[in-house]
Formats: structure tokens, sequence, C-alpha cells
């Protein structure tokens, strides 16, 4: 089974959590675009949709749905999205999408977090993909040198901005022995907005799909 229909079975599951009257988050990706395909089999059970980007927001629109504003819905019931990695801990790396800073937030404002990935996601230990961090363009080059300090490798994402005007450094090899500790740490660099490590606020469901079956673990 390719990855892509992995993808779809992890997305269709994650519609079993979703309850009626929810305010439900929804995240970026590839797996994400599946679950937005999806979401209409469930529309009558949503009071409320957040996008973690403008990328979901435009797909969730053109799925009929009004997106809200976090600063409009408060706390948010239910937060589905995917991720780069994910540990036995539910710690991930995200951001591949280079939408990090609002799915943290979103995340971060969420009852329970739903990540859904395919089986290719699962590791022993974070850091094997690149970890990107949100930068206000002029601190680039001062948290880069921070980074290589850390044995690091980071990468200006060539012609890249966020949705917060922003700029992107995936930070290659670095060794993640502590997420919690490490997340914390390199999100107080002065000019770094956001680090695509999320451990402090692990998510609380991995719904994995990897081709047999979709296995569900709570946290
Ligand atoms: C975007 C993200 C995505 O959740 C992550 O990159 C996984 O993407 P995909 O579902 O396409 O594999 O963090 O910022």
């Amino acid at each position: 089974m390719d990855q892509t229909e992995k993808k779809r079975q992890a997305a269709i599951a994650a519609l079993d959590y979703i309850d009626d009257g929810v305010t439900l988050g929804v995240g970026s990706g590839t797996t994400v675009h599946q679950f937005i395909d999806a979401l209409a089999q469930v529309r009558d059970k949503i009071a409320a949709v957040v996008a973690s980007s403008w990328d979901t927001q435009s797909r969730l629109e053109a799925q009929g749905f009004e997106v809200s504003d976090l600063a409009d819905t408060g706390d948010i019931d239910l937060y589905v999205d995917g991720a780069d990695e994910a540990n036995k801990h539910f710690q991930m790396i995200k951001g591949g999408g280079g939408a990090l800073t609002r799915e943290k937030v979103l995340a971060a404002a969420s009852r329970r977090f739903i990540c859904i990935i395919d089986d290719s996601k699962l590791v022993g230990t974070l850091g094997a993909f690149p970890v990107a961090v949100e930068v206000i363009p002029m601190a680039r080059s001062y948290v880069a040198r921070q980074f290589i300090r850390a044995r690091g490798q980071p990468i200006l994402r060539e012609g890249f901005v966020t949705d917060n005007g922003n700029q992107i450094l995936d930070i290659h090899n670095l060794s993640i022995p502590n997420p919690p500790e490490m997340e914390s740490r390199f999100s107080q660099l002065a000019g770094v907005v956001t680090v695509g490590i999320f451990a402090n606020r692990p998510a609380d469901v991995m719904v994995v799909a990897d081709g047999k079956a979709v296995r569900r673990s709570e946290r």
C-alpha cells in the first residue's frame, strides 16, 4: 500500500473522534488534506472550525466550511494534525510544511490533540527529520549561529515565507535526546518565533496507519 493511501486511512479514522457540537482545529500537510476531503461526512457535527494555515483555510472553504478565527472561538475541543516524526511519548517534529507556528498555537489551545500519521513517521529518537525553526528575517544569521554551536546544520528554506511573514531555518543532524528541554531552550533564542519540536504539548492520541490496520493509542 502506498503512503498516500496510509495517510488517507489514518485521516478517515480521525473522524471517529469528532463529537456533536465540536470546535475543531485543523492542521496542515498532505495527511490533513485527506482529512479535509473526508470532513464533509461529519459536517453537521462541527460547530466551528479553525485553520492552522492559509492552505488549510482555503481547502476548508473549498469544501464549504466557514472558517473561524481562534481569537473568536476560544479554546478548541479537538485538534487534528499530522507530523514529520513521532516517538513513543507522543512527542513530534512538525513544520515540514512550514506551518509550525499556527500549528503550535492550535495544539496549545486544544483540549485534545489527535496526531494522524503513517507508520514511516514513527521513530525511536526524534531528529533524523530536520527541525524547522521559524525566525524573524533579521535574526536568521544570529539564530543559525546558535544552532551551529549546538552541532546542528542550519539551512535556510530558500524562497519560502511563512504565513506570518517570517523565514524557516531547517536544522539538520540535531541530536535530540531530551525533546522537551530542547524545545524550551531553543524557543528562548532571541528572534526565534517557533521551534518545530512539539514535546511540551505532545499529542493525546496517535492514529497510525501501517497499510494493514489503523492503530490508535492514547497517552
Ligand atoms: C506542516 C506539518 C505537517 O503536519 C507535517 O509536515 C506532516 O506533513 P504530511 O502530512 O504532508 O506528511 O507539520 O507544518
